[in-house]
Parts: C-alpha cells; structure tokens; sequence
C-alpha cells in the first residue's frame, strides 16, 4: 500500500515537471499545443504575413525556405537545400516538437531579432498546414 502510494506521489511529481514542456509527434498536435500555449486560435493570413515579409532584418523566413513551403529552399548563406516546410510535402516535418523548437527559436531570431511567441508559431504552423497536395 505505501509502495503504491510513494509511487502515485512520484508519478504526479513526474507528471508536474514534464507539464511546461510539450510532446507532440505529429504537425496537428503540435499546432494544437502552440495554440493551447497561445490560449488563442490560429490565424492563417497572420501566418503567411509573417513568413513573407521582413522583420527589420536581412532575411524573411522565405529568403530561405521560398514562399511556397511545397518547395524545396536554398540556404541564404551555404546555399544548401532545404527541403519542403510543409508537412503534406514533407512528412518529417513537425514530427518532433524538440527539433521544432530549435529551429523556430534559431530562425526567428535570424529574422525577426527575437524568439516567435506561442501565437506567432501556431500562425505559421496553421498556415503551412494548409498546402495540399
Ligand atoms: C538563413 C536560412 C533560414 C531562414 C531565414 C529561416 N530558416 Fe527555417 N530552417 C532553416 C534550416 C537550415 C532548417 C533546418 C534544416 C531542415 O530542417 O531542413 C530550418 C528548419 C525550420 C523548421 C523546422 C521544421 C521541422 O520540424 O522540421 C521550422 C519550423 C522553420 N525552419 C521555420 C522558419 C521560420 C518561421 C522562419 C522565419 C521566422 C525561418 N524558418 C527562416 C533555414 C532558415
């Protein structure tokens, strides 16, 4: 009975810290966390606005990536492709919230001279999620 409870007690201690961080494996369910951290909808015009324009710096996010993210990029600066953004292009794509993050917090820094908000990330995800094949 006390095994039980010790265990229940460090479950939920477990559960707690792991809370802030988000697991989700596929493009739907990170755009559902990021909107859920945001506490608002998505906005796929607001999206697209912000992945198409500059920010005050050198680069957009489709300097590199193009604005079709069914296509593949080219690297602004080593010139490397890219492969497609959007996750009916590209299956990897928003598949591990981990790699996600990197790349959003490296990108919008580079672009925008600082780290996306929750909303702003829902935004571009909800946008790229609308191409179809
Ligand atoms: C200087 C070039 C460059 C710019 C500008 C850039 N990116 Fe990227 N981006 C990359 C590279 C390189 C990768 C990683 C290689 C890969 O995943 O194919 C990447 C990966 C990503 C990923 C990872 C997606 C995943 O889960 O696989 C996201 C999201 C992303 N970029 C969003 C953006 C956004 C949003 C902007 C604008 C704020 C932006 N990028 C601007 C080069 C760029």
């Amino acid at each position: 009975m006390k095994t039980i409870h010790l265990f229940v007690i460090a479950l939920s201690a477990l559960l707690s810290a792991l809370t802030p961080r988000v697991y989700a494996g596929t493009a739907a369910e990170q755009l559902a966390a990021y909107i859920s951290l945001a506490g608002a909808p998505a906005q796929v015009a607001r999206g697209q606005q912000l992945f198409t324009s500059r920010h005050g710096k050198e680069w957009s996010c489709s300097t590199c990536h193009t604005s079709a993210p069914s296509v593949d990029g080219k690297h602004a600066s080593t010139g490397k492709v890219i492969a497609p953004l959007a996750p009916a292009f590209n299956p990897e794509r928003f598949t591990d919230m981990a790699k996600t993050e990197k790349w959003f917090r490296r990108n919008c820094n580079d672009v925008m001279g600082r780290e996306c908000s929750s909303s702003e990330k829902a935004d571009v995800l909800a946008w790229l999620l609308t191409f179809k094949r």
